[in-house]
């Protein structure tokens, strides 16, 4: 009786050192302890190395609620136009949405006299009227665009942390806001992030590339699915997760592809967005032909100038709901 008692026990125990055993094999595969970056190439997109010009710290605060949807618009200073279209269409201010625009400093630098004082008096200019231009001390170009982006996750998670959902958006994009505030209303609340999925994305070699990676920068020869950068969608409880994760990931130049490596240390990943009974993917990154009933089906689509963008949504915010 007793040597029954004692072998079963004896049985327990190997069972369970087994158990504990292959899960953290199992668990250790998944997941590949992440190592932190040298604290100087960490600099280069920590949000301490920056300040504000230009802040907008309470417009989440100010309102009767926290807003539901932020879009968070690049651009650069000299965009005035673009900026217009945004706020006149898709991005005009609502009960749910608002829209921001993040710039860095314009070329030529900011003080008296400086070749960027003019673009810079305009920014402050219009930043006073309308309250939505966020600005910060880094020179706004194509390669900085990696340290914008992580600006944009460090204020949302600063400053708008109890908003929903928040879409980094290109200013030359097609956002059908009614349809995709009606899908998110559907969706995950937290870890999620949608847009356009590219999921066979390889780093290119050449030199002459404007997307050019070094081997030495990111030896892998593939990258982990992300979402392109012109239009995707995240709940805002991935911002600050984002912003520490960036601590383990070596900074490239591709600010989308630099997201989906945050989002491989977090063990989250981008999902599609797919449009029913079609199937379709609700984020185009192409420019598409204007079609009123086409479009009220999508959720993004890009590459239209502010005069294009201001006129097809004449037709589309008063038609949409007829399709
Ligand atoms: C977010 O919500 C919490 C709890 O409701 C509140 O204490 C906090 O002030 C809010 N933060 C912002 C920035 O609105
Ligand atoms: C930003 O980009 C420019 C050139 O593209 C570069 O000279 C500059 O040092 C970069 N970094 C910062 C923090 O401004």
């Amino acid at each position: 009786m007793r040597r029954t008692c004692l072998w079963r026990l004896v049985k327990l125990l190997a069972v369970t050192v087994a158990l504990v055993l292959s899960a953290h094999v199992v668990l250790s595969r998944v997941k590949p302890k992440p190592s932190l970056i040298p604290a100087e190439e960490y600099r280069l997109v920590a949000p301490e190395t920056y300040e504000y010009v230009l802040n907008q710290p309470a417009v989440c605060e100010h309102r009767t609620r926290p807003p539901f949807l932020v879009f968070m618009v690049p651009v650069a200073p000299l965009e005035a136009a673009a900026r217009e279209a945004v706020r006149k269409t898709w991005g005009a201010p609502g009960q749910d949405t608002i829209a921001l625009f993040f710039v860095g400093l314009s070329e030529g630098g900011r003080g008296p006299g400086g070749r960027g004082s003019g673009v810079q008096s305009a920014l402050e200019e219009e930043s006073r009227k309308h309250a939505d231009i966020i600005q910060v001390n880094f020179q706004d170009s194509y390669q900085n665009l990696t340290i914008k982006t992580m600006m944009m996750m460090s204020w949302l998670a600063t400053h708008c942390p109890n908003a929903s959902y928040a879409m980094k958006v290109d200013a030359d994009a097609f956002v059908n806001v009614f349809y995709l505030l009606g899908r998110l209303r559907s969706s995950p609340g937290r870890g999620f992030i949608t847009g356009s999925v590219i999921s066979d994305g390889r780093p290119r070699r050449e030199s002459h590339s404007k997307w050019r990676v070094s081997k030495e920068l990111y030896p892998e020869d593939s990258f982990p699915s992300y979402v392109s950068g012109a239009g995707y969608v995240f709940s805002t409880d991935l911002a600050p997760r984002i912003s520490w994760a960036s601590r383990f990931v070596r900074v490239i130049p591709l600010e989308d592809v630099y997201v989906g490596l945050c989002l491989r240390v977090l063990g989250v990943r981008p999902v599609y967005s797919l449009g029913l009974p079609t199937f379709r993917n609700l984020f185009e990154v192409r420019q598409l032909e204007y079609d009123r009933c086409t479009f009220a089906q999508l959720v993004l689509a890009n590459g239209f100038k502010p005069p294009q963008l201001l006129h097809l949504w004449q037709d589309f915010s008063k038609g949409h709901s007829s399709c």
